[in-house]
């Protein structure tokens, strides 16, 4: 794969390159979009593949079954090491599917859920569209990087009914250690409650770094753990809402095969089947490819920014192609600029100050780092999943814009 060639994404019905949804986020309906988690690249050629072959047969009917889930198994054991039979693997109509059901199923109206910030939006709109409570807990961060503070976890954990994890993160794409990990896990077991794990990002490790599934983490710990993960961010195949879960606990995962089964929300549809049998089963060279290729365009971005700009700095990251520019240096500013001129960045009401800034003065648009929680409005979520000239261009001109403040 030539990841250097990004895909035309205009008139593709993509909410990223949506001018509606850019202007909400960034005042400027032209700015280039470096906002939602899915990457420009064309996918892994199999899976193009697949699509031809089921749009060939043109038929749409009801599949025989979900594709076995061996292939699954395998992947998570060549690609993690982490060995779960077949049968342990349970498909999810999307990775939040799985995520709210098990809130649901898990917890009480009421209940108490921590989930480390600054999070992916959802993990905070899910407590609050089903009658639970967010318990406002922000990761460390400092020199640039982010991690867990353990004393303040434990503090913030003993009033906790739930524990939401993300790893590798997102919005920082940190890849956490073990020992944090175990302290997770060894927290939710001392607590008895349970602790769900998104990794979502997991496949999408860049070289140098180790991720390891929660679940395999705790096979000694022995927590009540839900690990989801999916094909789709790895392949760039969000749209299809696919994805799974593993449950350590046989009774939670009974529970949660059932409540599945009550809501009529175990079937696959078959596009979305039949693009992941063949991303699990074919994709693992262009996922190395992907994961150089990312880990190239973080060092790329480091190094420009170094050059050119060294106050505007990436968080340390080792997986996942988005992650949290700190502008801190700058914010100041640019809070001044914004405010003092409404009518210029005016229509980026669902952004902040920052993606506002550079929407307008650099035409890129971003997440702004308030849509993570309600500390990080210094930061903004840049998505690199795209070829290296678009990036190092964007850069430039934020960088301009900067200057010119
Ligand atoms: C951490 C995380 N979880 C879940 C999702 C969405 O998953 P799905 O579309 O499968 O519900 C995303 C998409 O950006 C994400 O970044």
């Amino acid at each position: 794969m030539d990841f250097s060639i990004a895909a035309d994404r205009r008139n593709t019905n993509s909410i990223k390159w949506n001018r509606e949804a850019i202007e909400n986020i960034s005042a400027n309906p032209d700015a280039e979009p470096f906002w939602v988690a899915d990457m420009d690249f064309f996918p892994e050629p199999h899976i193009q593949e697949a699509a031809r072959t089921l749009a060939g047969l043109g038929i749409y009917g009801y599949p025989s079954s979900p594709k076995d889930t061996s292939a699954v198994s395998a992947w998570l054991r060549m690609k993690h090491g982490w060995i779960v039979p077949d049968e342990r693997i349970i498909f999810c109509q999307g990775l939040l599917h799985g995520l709210a059901l098990a809130m649901n199923l898990f917890t009480e109206k009421g209940a108490k859920i921590l989930v480390p910030s600054p999070m992916y939006r959802p993990f905070r709109q899910i407590p609050e569209r089903n009658g639970r409570l967010l318990i406002e807990h922000d990761l460390g961060y400092s020199g640039g990087r982010f991690f867990l503070d353990r004393e303040r976890f434990t503090r913030d954990a003993a009033e906790a009914d739930m524990i939401v994890f993300c790893s590798p993160q997102n919005p920082s794409g940190i890849v956490f250690p073990r020992e944090e990990l175990e302290f997770v896990l060894q927290t939710a077991k001392e607590r008895d409650i349970p602790l769900i794990s998104d990794e979502i990002h997991s496949d999408l490790v860049h070289p140098g770094a180790k991720h390891i599934p929660m679940g395999l983490a705790n096979e000694r710990i022995e927590a009540k753990c839900i690990t989801l993960f999916a094909p789709s961010k790895t392949f760039n195949i969000a749209g299809e809402h696919c994805a799974f879960a593993v449950l350590s606990d046989p009774g939670m995962e009974k529970a949660f095969r059932d409540a599945e089964a009550a809501l009529w929300l175990n079937e696959t549809a078959i596009t979305a089947g039949e693009l992941a049998y063949a991303a699990y089963t074919k994709g693992f060279e262009y996922n190395r490819d992907l994961c150089r290729y990312l880990g190239e365009n973080v060092k790329a971005i480091r190094e420009y920014l170094a050059a050119a700009c060294p106050e505007l700095r990436m968080s340390e990251c080792g997986a996942s192609f988005v992650g949290f520019i700190d502008c801190s240096a700058f914010y100041d500013r640019i809070e001044k600029e914004v405010l003092s001129d409404p009518g210029k960045y005016s229509g980026g009401e669902g952004g902040g100050v920052l993606s506002r800034f550079f929407g307008v003065n650099a035409s890129v648009a971003m997440n702004d780092g308030t849509w993570f929680g309600p500390s990080w409005k210094k930061f903004v979520r840049f998505n690199y999943g795209t070829s290296r000239d678009r990036i190092l261009n964007a850069l430039e001109r934020m960088v301009k814009a900067l200057r010119a403040l």
